[in-house]
């Protein structure tokens, strides 16, 4: 077992009868939602999940999990989901994949938003490893590059997995991928991403984070947040 779904099980520890449960994207959301599956199959447990992605609804439903839409969601239990970076102090990079805005949806809805990576994913600060995403209204795009070039960044549209052409979201947005030259302290650059107009949403997931569960040498460990803690 790797450590990415060592953690998924670690997780899974922590589902209890009667909950919402938001499901990730990613490999390591992956291993949960088969970690998830395989004990509502053997506890006969009364779950529901929401999806963050079209690509994890389809792994969900594929496996038989009862799955309702989001937008019939108000308030999640748990949210369960992987990340790109995972700085010291929680703060978390998302949005190597194309559902930025349902992936923080669901974890701004949750009551516990647990994140599972391996070490792998820890940095000093955000933006240390990957480019900060910024999905943008399409007619927006060359406004905002600008403003994050004023911001100190280079920033580029995505292109698609084939590199033949932009990628395009779920909702049919651009992704701006803003690399930062200086380090920059993340509450002020989601502050300031949050001011510009045309963004639809960004990747930095400030105090929103319950818990992160690391796997590293065949172990995990967690680490709250002081406000859940
Ligand atoms: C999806 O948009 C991202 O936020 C993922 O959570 C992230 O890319 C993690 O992926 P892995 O679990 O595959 O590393």
């Amino acid at each position: 077992m790797n450590d990415k779904e060592r953690v998924a099980r670690h997780a899974v520890s922590r589902v209890k009868d009667g909950m919402r449960i938001g499901l990730g994207t990613g490999s390591t959301a992956n291993y949960f939602i088969e970690a998830l599956a395989q004990r509502c199959q053997q506890e006969k447990l009364d779950v529901v999940a929401v999806a963050s992605s079209v690509v994890s609804a389809i792994k969900a439903r594929q496996l038989g999990l009862p799955l309702m839409a989001v937008e019939q969601v108000t308030r999640l239990d748990l949210y369960i989901d992987g990340a790109d970076e995972v700085a010291p102090d929680l703060t978390l990079l998302k949005g190597r994949g194309y559902d930025l805005v349902r992936e923080k949806l669901l974890a701004r809805a949750a009551m516990n938003f647990f994140v599972l990576v391996d070490d792998s994913k820890l940095v000093g600060h955000i933006g240390e490893r990957f480019p900060v995403p910024v999905e943008v209204m399409p007619f927006a795009w060359q406004m905002v590059k600008q403003s994050l070039e004023d911001l100190g960044a280079t920033a580029e549209l995505r292109q698609n997995a084939v590199g033949d052409g932009l990628a395009i979201t779920t909702y049919g947005s651009l992704v701006l991928d803003a690399v930062f030259a200086q380090e920059i302290d993340s509450r002020t650059l989601d502050t300031h991403l949050n001011a510009i107009p045309g963004v639809i949403e960004h990747g930095i997931f400030q105090n929103l984070a319950s818990a992160v569960f690391i796997g590293a040498d065949d172990q995990v460990v967690e680490r709250w947040s002081d406000a859940t803690e």
